[in-house]
């Protein structure tokens, strides 16, 4: 079976009526309006949308909030920003996120939200299946950023998708209807999602083991170990 045999059947796999559709959030992580991000993301939608799965797509403003502050979270106070980015993460099976790299890390503005989001409980990365993709003028497509991302969802027991995608000198990468130019690169973007998408596919259809999640290895989780559940 060539690639677009195998791609077309797990489309109408993933369209088989007797199966609930696979719901992705889809954002990009930045604040501007002519973001490259954005348009990464907006891509990852008709890419996923033509493969039979429900896609979400939000905008960072939606999640954007106050640093986070635990006076506030003594008060009960929780940020619209991140009661949006909670609600919108636990109503769908995966989440994408296209980030800019802002000096060789992620954008102070994500991590903030994933802060608030992570004192949720039960704490709503853990067992997420979630890919992350990045666009930067750069050579290098803003993939330092993403490396930094991994750590604070690998802590929270996210599954993070072993594969990323970085898409360089992104400023020059799109033709006039949104699709990245270079074959090669448009191939491997379609792959990776393709490939996601059988992951998230297996999660929500073939459970087996579930995990508790821990910080450290030998940590009992109880209600004194306050992060673990
Ligand atoms: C504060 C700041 C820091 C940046 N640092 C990096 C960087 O480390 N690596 C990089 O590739 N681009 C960096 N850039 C450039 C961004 O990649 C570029 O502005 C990109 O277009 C931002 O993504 P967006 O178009 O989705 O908003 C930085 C931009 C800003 C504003």
């Amino acid at each position: 079976m060539n690639q677009n045999e195998s791609a077309e059947k797990a489309a109408s796999f993933r369209k088989d009526p007797g199966r609930d559709p696979l719901r992705f959030l889809v954002f990009s992580a930045s604040l501007r309006t002519d973001s490259l991000n954005t348009r990464l993301a907006r891509l990852a939608v008709r890419i996923i949308e033509k493969r039979g799965a429900i896609v979400d797509f939000a905008e960072m403003k939606e999640f954007d909030c106050p640093s986070f502050n635990q006076d506030m979270e003594l008060e009960k106070i929780i940020p619209p920003g991140a009661e949006q980015f909670l609600k919108r993460l636990t109503s769908n099976d995966a989440f994408i996120i296209s980030s800019p790299e802002y000096n060789a890390s992620m954008p102070g503005h994500l991590k903030n939200v994933i802060d608030w989001v992570s004192r949720s409980r039960p704490q709503p990365f853990n067992e997420r299946h979630g890919l992350l993709m990045s666009a930067s003028p750069s050579m290098a497509g803003g993939n330092r950023g993403l490396w930094s991302l991994r750590i604070p969802f690998e802590h929270l027991g996210a599954r993070v998708f072993p594969d990323m995608f970085s898409l360089a000198m992104a400023h020059q990468a799109f033709n006039p209807a949104g699709e990245i130019i270079n074959t090669t690169l448009a191939g491997r973007f379609e792959i990776t999602l393709e490939k996601f998408m059988d992951l998230v596919e297996a999660a929500k259809h073939y459970p087996c083991i579930k995990k508790a999640w821990i910080e450290f290895l030998g940590e009992q989780p109880g209600p004194l170990t306050e992060r673990a559940e």
